[in-house]
């Protein structure tokens, strides 16, 4: 009896303990799956806690006004502000990374740049190892020579010696003038660099960016230089570029652009960097005419 009695009393302690694990058990349980919709309703009565994941943009910073570093070795200008904004529409952090043009779009392959905004003209040829967000700035080619030169169209190249920045839209054009075997055809790994060749007369003209070549021209006048322009240069748009197949992130990006389109942040950039509103060279503006 009291054997039993003892018994009786240790196996009702161990049920208690069970029961007291089960408790604790079914009450852990419960707590995350209750907790699912809770967060899952979070997001419309106050915005996510910040992503961890940290995109990072690779730009070749040797492009004022769209991209360059500044005296503190900041990476700024016209891409940079313009990337931020989107940024900050999509909800997304990013880490800017200088990244030289040879190399950019092999990086943005690998993986090792998960955006590329770095003036990068959309073309056919592109489109087909990486995606392109809509475009954000319409551009074209623009000749730069020295103020006495007798240059007056991009025929007139024909003869002289070009330098371009390699594997830029710039390159293509002047490639598909001078030949693909033209010894006349001066790559440079930057546009600065192009234009630096210029003034020391290594070249007799460099074919680029309008708004770099208007940018470095407008702040180097001691190098005399003056532009160019050809109606035979077809019209260029940037885009944000991200690898092949990130859709997600694209349309992130997509809508980040349209709603600093449409709130006037994208105007005020544009203003701030090229002194005008964009109405003129928007493609919009183009279209409705
Ligand atoms: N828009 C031209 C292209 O896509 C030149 C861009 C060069 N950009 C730069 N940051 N260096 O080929």
């Amino acid at each position: 009896m009291r054997l039993s009695t003892r018994h009786f009393l240790q196996s009702a302690g161990l049920m208690a303990a069970g029961l007291l694990l089960a408790a604790c058990g079914k009450q852990d349980a419960p707590a995350p799956v209750a907790a699912a919709p809770a967060s899952a309703a979070a997001p419309a009565a106050a915005p996510p806690p910040p992503p961890a994941k940290v995109y990072v943009v690779g730009t070749d910073a040797a492009y004022a006004p769209f991209e360059s570093q500044n005296e503190k070795g900041e990476i700024v200008g016209f891409d940079i502000d313009v990337m931020k904004a989107v940024a900050a529409k999509a909800g997304i952090e990013l880490k800017f990374v200088n990244t030289p043009w040879e190399g950019i779009f092999n990086a943005l392959g690998q993986g090792d740049r998960d955006m590329v905004v770095s003036a990068v003209t959309i073309t056919d040829e592109r489109k087909q190892t990486m995606d392109f967000s809509a475009p954000y700035f319409d551009a074209a080619q623009l000749i730069a020579v020295k103020e006495n030169s007798k240059v007056a169209t991009f025929n007139d190249l024909k003869k002289l010696k070009v330098g371009v920045q390699t594997g830029t839209t710039g390159d293509e054009a002047v490639t598909k003038l001078l030949g693909k075997t033209s010894t006349a055809i001066k790559r440079f790994e930057s546009t600065p660099l192009a234009l630096k060749e210029l003034e020391s007369g290594g070249v007799d003209a460099v074919v680029a960016d309008n708004g770099v070549v208007i940018h470095y021209v407008a702040n180097n006048a001691g190098s005399k230089f003056k532009t160019v322009s050809d109606k035979s240069f077809v019209p260029e748009q940037y885009g944000i570029a991200l690898k092949k197949g990130n859709a997600e992130l694209l349309a992130k990006v997509n809508k980040g652009l349209a709603d600093i389109r449409s709130d006037g942040s994208y105007d005020k950039i544009f203003a701030q960097y090229f002194g005008a509103a964009p109405a003129a060279a928007a493609p919009a503006a183009a279209a409705s005419k």
